[in-house]
């Protein structure tokens, strides 16, 4: 059975007390019934990852292990420092966010074009983020983008297809096996998502094709309904 990633990117949205009502209602009875029932059925390859901003990390591991099981259920971050701890004002280390986090992204396309962050910086980041046990989801625009030495997940997501771009045209399923294909077999990535202008309608088209190994989700993670179908429906 393939493994599949559903990863949620909250981007700059949710304030503490928004964060909690998402959780209290994202975490219903049924839901959790349902999550606890994944580890013996068919749909125990589910790994969920929610990521929020630094502010939220504390507040939402708080609640994840208070509700729901670890194993399927986890936190990632969405950028990181590209330096050690120490003197780097207002940036937030890999061994800050580790107390929280298992995951971090890494070179979304909103950090390449609004705060003009390099493949170099990306390179750097990933190698801090093993330091610390983290696990990077590093996302690429395409075949071109260069994926560091020793990434296990990769996330593609084409420019015009993220749905706060320009066109917020999703991917056809196509053009997301054919990337997801070459970044597998030719740069030997384990795990590829794919990621823009996923929905609950949409998902299952990505995730049953054969190189694809998840989705990263943003406008449609933020309501609990919708990211619950998503989970559901993947
Ligand atoms: P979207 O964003 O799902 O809102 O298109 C995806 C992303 O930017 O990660």
């Amino acid at each position: 059975m393939k493994k599949l990633f559903l990863v949620a990117n909250w981007k700059s949205n949710k304030t503490v007390s928004e964060a909690h009502s998402f959780m209290i209602s994202f975490l219903n009875r049924d839901f959790i019934t349902w999550m606890h029932s994944q580890d013996t059925d068919t749909n125990g390859n589910k790994q969920i990852v929610i990521c929020p901003s630094f502010t939220l990390l504390a507040e939402l591991d708080k609640l994840i292990k208070q509700h729901a099981p670890s194993f399927l259920l986890s936190l990632g971050a969405q950028n990181m420092s590209p330096f050690d701890k120490g003197p780097y004002t207002g940036e937030e280390s890999a061994a800050q966010i580790s107390e929280f986090a298992k995951y971090v992204i890494l070179g979304h396309s909103e950090r390449r074009l609004n705060f003009k962050e390099t493949d170099q910086q990306v390179e750097e980041k990933v190698a801090i983020a093993r330091k610390y046990q983290l696990e990077p989801i590093v996302c690429v625009q395409g075949k071109n983008t260069p994926v560091p030495q020793g990434v296990h997940i990769v996330a593609y997501e084409p420019l015009d297809a993220i749905s706060t771009g320009q066109v917020g045209e999703p991917a056809s399923p196509e053009r997301a096996e054919e990337v997801a294909h070459f970044l597998k077999h030719e740069r030997h990535i384990p795990y590829v998502l794919y990621g823009g202008s996923v929905d609950p309608s949409n998902v299952r088209q990505y995730t049953s094709l054969e190189s694809i190994n998840g989705v990263l989700i943003g406008g449609a993670s933020l309501d609990p309904v919708s990211f619950s179908q998503i989970i559901q429906n993947a």
